[in-house]
């Protein structure tokens, strides 16, 4: 499915263009984010350039897995994130989101998450959306709780981070699971 806009009440998913690459690495420069994200290089803008021209090319074929989109506010980036699906069978996918930090505590996360999960019940049809978050990242796992997923279970040493191997709780929601209202 190309092109995905989903809009809520106060935020928009779409999807990103190469015009996106310098606001989206002027975003992305904030250490902040990554807190609790595994270790990794940002890349310069005229690669993340070629990086996103390379996943666009990918999202405009029928075999589309991955929907790696921004978040828009008043129609300026002010977050990224998408859903990308896992299983062979392609009725599962894991859900990913981040927000610039001006946007954070007044429920544009949950609002974010749970328009993920809208896309992969409602459009994408798929049977189960789960996500991953570090243990102590309390506030996306509270997004997680609050858009009706359900804690599955704790993958020990799953990800590399400042040079020591962290846990991740994994949490779920099925088609057939309550979907709490907005
Ligand atoms: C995770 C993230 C998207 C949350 O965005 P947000 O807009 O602040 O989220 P919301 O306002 O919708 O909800 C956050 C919830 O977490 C709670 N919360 C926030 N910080 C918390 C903390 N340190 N401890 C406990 N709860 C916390 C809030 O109170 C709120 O719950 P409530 O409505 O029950 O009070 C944002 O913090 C972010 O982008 N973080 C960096 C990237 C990231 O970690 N992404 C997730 C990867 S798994």
């Amino acid at each position: 499915m190309y092109p995905v806009e989903i809009s809520g009440p106060r935020l928009a998913w779409r999807e990103l263009t190469t015009g996106d690459a310098d606001a989206l690495i002027d975003m992305l420069s904030d250490p902040g984010l990554f807190r609790y994200a595994a270790d990794q290089e940002l890349p310069d803008v005229e690669t993340y350039r070629g990086f996103l021209a390379e996943q666009i090319e990918a999202a405009r074929t029928p075999e589309r897995h991955r929907y790696k989109l921004g978040i828009t506010v008043d129609g300026v980036i002010a977050g990224m994130g998408g859903l990308e699906m896992t299983s062979a069978t392609a009725t599962a996918a894991e859900i990913g989101y981040l927000l610039a930090p001006a946007y954070w505590g007044g429920g544009m996360g949950t609002e974010a998450a749970s328009l993920l999960v809208d896309l992969a019940f409602d459009r994408l049809k798929l049977h189960r959306v789960f996500a991953g978050a570090d243990p102590a990242n309390h506030a996306s796992i509270r997004v997680l709780e609050k858009i009706g997923m359900r804690y599955e279970g704790t993958r020990r040493e799953d990800v590399f981070k400042d040079g020591k191997w962290r846990d991740s709780v994994t949490y779920a929601i099925l088609e057939t699971d309550a979907r709490p209202a907005r």
